[in-house]
């Protein structure tokens, strides 16, 4: 059953200082290509003689594979990041636990998309069910997250994020998107996976 692309989570005329252009094509180009591409690539591997397939090409399917879906993912997260809205109690006390408060953590996540302008990668907050706490992960492709961590916001920081509204200007995007931040539906995942 080839993946399908799940509807666009945030409503673009909602964003203020990002244009609906800008998510409109996000979605569609970026994300949706990816997802074509994972289903092209399982095609690939569900065709594959693993018997006799040599190293480098189940090598370099998997790591294909790999790529697509962790963005197919993230980008699913990151629509879901768009659209300001409030903390739960339960997330609010997660942040004071974890970051002495939102606008620590705020701080902290802003600096972390801010110092990735110019290359390419995610700034994530995720949910670390080994020691029950929030952290923010920091990858430079979509493969680089943390073991086991859900993750509850995630800040695309690739350059077709941005390039059309900012220009070079990656500092200018980041904090649109601070100022966008779905906290509600961090929250709601934040639920479902903890029960905070
Ligand atoms: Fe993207």
């Amino acid at each position: 059953m080839p993946y399908q692309l799940k509807p666009l989570a945030c409503s673009p005329a909602a964003i203020t200082g990002m244009s609906e252009k800008i998510i409109a094509s996000h979605y569609e180009n970026v994300y949706g290509s990816e997802v074509k591409r994972l289903n092209a690539i399982e095609a690939r591997l569900a065709e594959l003689d693993w018997a006799t397939a040599p190293a480098c090409t189940i090598n370099s399917l998997k790591r294909e594979q790999m790529m697509a879906m962790n963005s197919m993912l993230l980008h699913e997260v990151f629509f879901d990041s768009l659209g300001a809205s409030k903390a739960s109690r339960g997330l609010s006390a997660r942040m004071d636990a974890d970051f002495r408060g939102l606008a620590n953590w705020k701080a902290q996540f802003a600096a972390m998309g801010k110092a990735l302008g110019g290359n390419s990668g995610w700034v994530v907050l995720a949910w670390l069910p080994r020691d029950g706490k929030l952290v923010n992960a920091w990858a430079t492709d979509h493969t680089g997250n943390v073991a086991g961590a859900v993750p509850l916001l995630a800040l695309d920081m690739y350059e077709h994020s941005y390039d059309m509204d900012f220009g070079a200007n990656a500092d200018a995007y980041v904090d649109a998107f601070m100022n966008n931040l779905n906290l509600y539906a961090a929250s709601k995942r934040l639920a479902a996976i903890a029960g905070i």
